[in-house]
């Protein structure tokens, strides 16, 4: 209806130089920016009087606006199928009970301009989706808000020289994959299908050959990211540096990314998958995992996952084990292979399907909560863990459909040295503190009335965990932010410096803090999302 008046440009390269020096003026208006974005403000008769403050309509104005500008093809309403759908994307139950005002469904960065710029006009809040697999509720949600899914934000594009490839936080770690893969190539990301490309990425993200290469984020190259003005810009080592280096973990609290330029690898076909062990050999495996994070830099092309697990009244561990070469004995993981397994699925396969593997025993539609901590590596530390994790889990073992695990990861030396790449990160770890255990506690269950108990069961882990550490200084303060619950301080856990310096930079690129206000969901730069610990 409105035509080439939406014909969207980016501001020009005037106002990007500008923003080096003020990157956004107090004097900054709103409305003059929506105008520059193409939107004809005048002809939305209920964005005109607007200016800048909040409104009871707020929302109901800022999605029928988003309708007006883009169509009901990028908008979704309550009470359509397309809604129901939406909302059943995500993995938990607990985010897909939150019901938004609409849905945005943006198809170009310029789009999600308009929506950032919408959303402070309007004081209508929204929250980002890539994969939807953050477990709690309002995580990548927002309830009577603008959800804005970046699903049709999905390019995959190698560079000339294959160096590189330029990836939209709509995609799927398998969608990247398998558009790679006919070119030996990968990228460090997931390892889980289904899980996205933006969460994953921005919080650090784990890959099976990060002893190789280190974490996801410090593969980026750059970031396409918009900021609170609506300003598109790219955050690399050389264009606004301090910015591309609180992406590489800071999470959701500085822009919506765009676009993620990410270093590629060679990657042909690997080897891994599940072995599962019985509580006898407990022992055995306890021993394995801490002689494999241990010797990591000896053959840095095996990863390890292991899972201490009770369903149907018995206790087991399983062993994700994974090899980044087609070799199915290799010598680093003979200690392992030697553990008697009840089941085993290990075998040469693609990177894909072994992420499909991995997503079938992770299927949407049941509660989830995820809780972690970090420990210095120590072999009768890992045994605590395991004996906490069982008997905490005995006063709730009952919940009906309940899978309660406890994942233990090493953050290797060679992870850690990879850390100092390209400027280093946020997240406060170096070489020095390491090798360090990685507790992931992961829960699934079926009814509302369990919440409590298992939430409490969950930090009462790491309540007496955490404690013993210290007892034995073993602690690290780490928090990962892609495994935390929302009762978890994850930035206040990267060291005091590493906040202030977050903060700076929020402050710099977003000085209305738009990205903590409007966009109040997942771990902001101060605290838990929720104080109220179990
Ligand atoms: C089954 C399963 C397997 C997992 N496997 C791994 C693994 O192998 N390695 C690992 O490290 N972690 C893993 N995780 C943890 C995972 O990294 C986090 O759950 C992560 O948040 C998921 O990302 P997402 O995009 O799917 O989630 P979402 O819920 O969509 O997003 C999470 C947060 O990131 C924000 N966000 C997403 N995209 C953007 C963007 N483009 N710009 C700004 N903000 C954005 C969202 O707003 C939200 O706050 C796994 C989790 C699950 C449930
Ligand atoms: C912002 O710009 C609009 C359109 O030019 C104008 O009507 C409005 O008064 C301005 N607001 C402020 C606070 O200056
Ligand atoms: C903006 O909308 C108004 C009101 O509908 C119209 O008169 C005007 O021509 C439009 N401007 C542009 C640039 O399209
Ligand atoms: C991963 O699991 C989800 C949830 O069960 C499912 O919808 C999706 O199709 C799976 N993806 C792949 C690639 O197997």
């Amino acid at each position: 209806m409105l035509g080439k008046a939406f014909a969207i440009g980016f501001l020009g390269a005037a106002a990007t130089s500008a923003a080096q020096s003020t990157f956004e003026p107090s004097d900054f208006n709103v409305t003059e920016a929506l105008i520059d974005q193409g939107v004809n403000v005048s002809a939305i008769p209920a964005l005109e009087g607007l200016v800048e403050r909040s409104s009871s309509s707020a929302c109901s104005i800022a999605c029928n606006s988003l309708q007006i500008i883009f169509g009901s093809g990028k908008v979704i309403t309550q009470q359509s199928s397309a809604y129901d759908t939406f909302t059943a994307s995500y993995w938990s139950v607990q985010q897909a009970s939150v019901d938004p005002y609409c849905v945005f469904k943006p198809a170009k960065s310029s789009e999600v301009s308009v929506l950032v710029l919408l959303s402070r006009l309007t004081q209508c809040p929204f929250a980002v989706k890539s994969g939807g697999h953050a477990a709690f509720g309002g995580a990548s949600s927002i309830q009577g808000g603008i959800t804005v899914a970046l699903e049709k934000i999905n390019e995959v594009t190698l560079s000339a020289d294959k160096k590189s490839a330029s990836i939209g936080p709509g995609n799927t770690w398998y969608d990247v994959y398998t558009r790679l893969e006919n070119q030996n190539l990968a990228v460090i990301g997931g390892r889980v299908a289904a899980i996205g490309v933006g969460g994953l990425t921005l919080g650090g993200g784990i890959s099976f050959f990060s002893n190789l290469y280190g974490w996801a984020c410090d593969n980026v190259l750059s970031y396409e990211v918009i900021t609170a003005s609506g300003l598109p810009i790219t955050a690399s080592p050389t264009s606004f540096p301090d910015l591309y280096w609180a992406l590489r973990g800071g999470g959701n609290n500085f822009g919506i990314v765009t676009k993620f330029t990410l270093s590629t690898i060679s990657q042909g076909k690997m080897w891994g998958g599940g072995r599962l062990i019985l509580e006898s050999n407990f022992p055995a495996v306890i021993t394995a995992f801490y002689n494999l994070g241990k010797n990591a830099a000896q053959d840095p092309n095996a990863a390890q996952i292991l899972s201490f697990a009770f369903a149907q009244n018995t206790k087991f561990a399983s062993a994700d084990l994974q090899y980044a070469k087609p070799v199915s004995n290799a010598p680093i993981l003979a200690e392992y292979m030697a553990i008697p397994a009840i089941q085993d699925s290990t075998r040469v396969r693609s990177l894909a399907d072994l992420t499909v593997q991995f997503n079938a025993s992770n299927p949407n539609g049941l509660r989830e909560t995820y809780w972690a901590a970090t420990f210095k590596l120590d072999k009768d530390f890992t045994n605590f863990i395991q004996t906490v994790f069982f008997d905490e889990i005995n006063a709730i073992a009952d919940a009906p459909a309940l899978i309660p695990a406890a994942t233990l990861q090493v953050i290797t030396v060679p992870q850690l040295e990879k850390m100092a790449l390209h400027g280093g990160n946020p997240l406060g770890l170096s070489a020095s503190m390491g090798p360090l255990i990685l507790l992931n506690l992961n829960m699934m269950w079926s009814s509302n009335s369990d919440d409590a108990r298992i939430l409490k069961a969950n930090s009462n882990i790491i309540r007496r965990t955490v404690a013993e550490a210290k007892k034995r200084g073993l602690a690290n303060d780490y928090v990962y932010m892609n495994y935390a619950s929302q009762f978890q301080a994850v930035v206040p856990s990267y060291g005091s410096g590493n906040q202030q310096r977050l903060k700076s930079v929020a402050a710099k690129y977003d000085p209305a803090g738009v990205f903590q206000n409007l966009q109040p969901g997942y771990f902001k730069l101060d605290g838990a999302p929720d104080g109220g610990m179990p």
